[in-house]
């Protein structure tokens, strides 16, 4: 259920549950009847990710919420004490919290954090159980603030952008069959139209004329058509001046990995989220007319499942990609960077001032740095510390590797320009396979493998897809700026 929020200067009379936040330092909010000595007896220290339940016999019930240490509160604390507060709500319809306004942290920042934590923390994708699904019964939520105008303001922001992370988690959570690339498309052109985006669908015949032997090699193996999609948002009162990002997602539907069939497991399971980067790129299109967004945003969702079947890719094949290079396929479960390779070469005719591509991209990158951060690999300083310090605000963890072009010769081949796969760090040579296909365009990649899965409720991510990334490209599209030409990356 979407949370409704309002802004009020006291909590409204016949509220289920007051969320009162608690620090670990300093004195107790009056009208708890504890010291902390008492609280400590009861496992509650103030720390953030502690809540506890004070109950009344009459009117609502007190739920204390740990901020944790006062001097290091900030959004990012927020929006983890509001996950926790979330759930430790979710039996009550209602709910009124001073969370938004405790003292050091921006009223609009903060508010937007809570607004995020809350309803991210009580999001369920529940469409396919028939019992049992048990909803949080949390629908409504008063923050109450001394500055109404500024919480207001946060508030209509994490409206937004929540939104959008658990409608991006919803689309990944949904099986391959309810959610083919056709059906994705329908989704997208539905959003484009509700969200003022122009949005233009590129059918199977359509991207064999324009040369995208990427996604249409990858599609090879399956009975239902490949998607692409490309959406733009225009500005209000744009010129030829406004910063202009291109976002290219990977919408692989759902992953069997195709000749080179993957072993049936867990992982395997939830490769029906292997279009987790082509769901945010759509979520986040659909956020930009909402928050006046300043930049031109162009965006490429390339869709199609990886299946094995008797037409399906084989080993040994060339594919001719979108750029005109040519690449032989070692394995067909490294399919992703070939419809990407389609997406970016797309992307560069547009010519935009940066490229960001997002994608479930290798599993080497969920090992490098497990499920708690996604990898970020480019060819321009200024790409990546934009999305570093997006990813600082929206607490989606970000940590560079480096596109170390002395392992590109990994992916010589005898027959074609390159193979698609070779060597031994595999997430950064899939970011080298991708440079291939960007040019000399400012451009950073985004592998999402670890962090677009979660196994249990965590803070703010909930079991299962987990939407990341969403926020983190709408901070970028906010605050994107034209990153200089020559600015190679960091090898470091
Ligand atoms: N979609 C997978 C990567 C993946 C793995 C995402 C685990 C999320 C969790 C991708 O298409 C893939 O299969 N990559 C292969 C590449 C290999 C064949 C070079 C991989 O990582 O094993
Ligand atoms: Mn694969
Ligand atoms: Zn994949």
């Amino acid at each position: 259920m979407t949370l409704t929020f309002t802004v009020t200067s006291q909590a409204p009379s016949g509220t289920g549950a007051v969320g009162v936040p608690v620090a670990t330092k300093g004195a107790l909010p009056p009208g708890t009847g504890l010291d902390r000595a008492a609280l400590e007896r009861l496992g509650f220290t103030g720390k953030v990710g502690e809540t506890y339940v004070l109950p009344s016999a009459r009117g609502p019930v007190t739920i204390l919420v740990g901020t944790g240490d006062p001097a290091q509160v900030s959004p990012s604390s927020l929006r983890r004490s509001a996950a926790a507060l979330g759930r430790a709500a979710s039996g009550f319809e209602s709910l009124a919290t001073g969370l938004a306004a405790v003292p050091r942290v921006d009223r609009k920042a903060a508010a937007q954090a809570v607004v995020e934590g809350l309803s991210l923390a009580t999001h369920r994708w529940t469409e396919l159980k028939t019992q049992n699904a048990k909803p949080p019964k949390l629908a409504t939520v008063a923050l109450v603030s001394p500055v109404p105008s500024a919480t207001k303001q946060g508030v209509a922001r994490g409206e937004v952008t929540a939104l959008a992370a658990n409608r991006a988690r919803d689309f990944a959570n949904m099986p391959p069959a309810h959610l083919p690339a056709r059906v994705f498309a329908d989704r997208a052109v539905a959003i484009a139209k509700e969200s003022g985006l122009e949005v233009e669908v590129y059918n199977k015949d359509q991207l064999k004329a324009m040369g995208c032997g990427g996604i249409v090699g990858v599609n090879r193996g399956s009975v239902e058509p490949p998607r692409v999609v490309r959406l733009s948002y225009v500005p209000r009162g744009a010129t030829a001046a406004t910063p202009h990002l291109a976002l290219v997602g990977k919408g692989v539907m759902y992953d069997s990995g195709g000749i080179s069939l993957k072993p049936s497991d867990g992982s395997h399971a939830m490769m029906k989220a292997d279009m987790s980067g082509a769901a945010a790129v759509l979520a986040t299109m659909g956020a930009l007319r909402g928050l006046r967004c300043r930049t031109k945003v162009t965006a490429w969702l390339m869709c199609t499942d990886n299946l094995p079947s008797g037409s399906a890719l084989a080993l040994g094949d060339v594919l001719t990609m979108r750029n005109g290079k040519t690449v032989e396929i070692h394995n067909t479960d490294a399919e992703g960077r070939l419809i990407l390779a389609d997406g970016l070469s797309l992307a560069v005719e547009a010519k935009p001032d940066a490229i960001v591509d997002i994608a479930t991209l290798t599993g080497a990158m969920l090992r490098a740095l497990g499920d708690g951060m996604a990898g970020v690999i480019g060819n321009n300083q200024g790409v990546v510390d934009q999305l570093l310090a997006a990813s600082g605000r929206t607490d989606e963890k970000l940590w560079q590797l480096p596109l170390e072009r002395d392992y590109r010769q990994a992916l010589d081949s005898f027959v074609a320009d390159m193979k698609n796969v070779g060597g031994e760090a595999g997430a950064i040579t899939a970011a080298l396979f991708l440079d291939e296909f960007v040019g000399s365009v400012p451009w950073a990649h985004i592998d999402i493998a670890g962090p677009m899965w979660s196994y249990i409720d965590n803070g703010w991510l909930q079991k299962g897809a987990t939407g990341y990334g969403t926020r983190l490209l709408i901070e970028a599209a906010m605050t994107f700026a034209k990153p200089a030409k020559g600015a190679r990356a960091a090898r470091k």
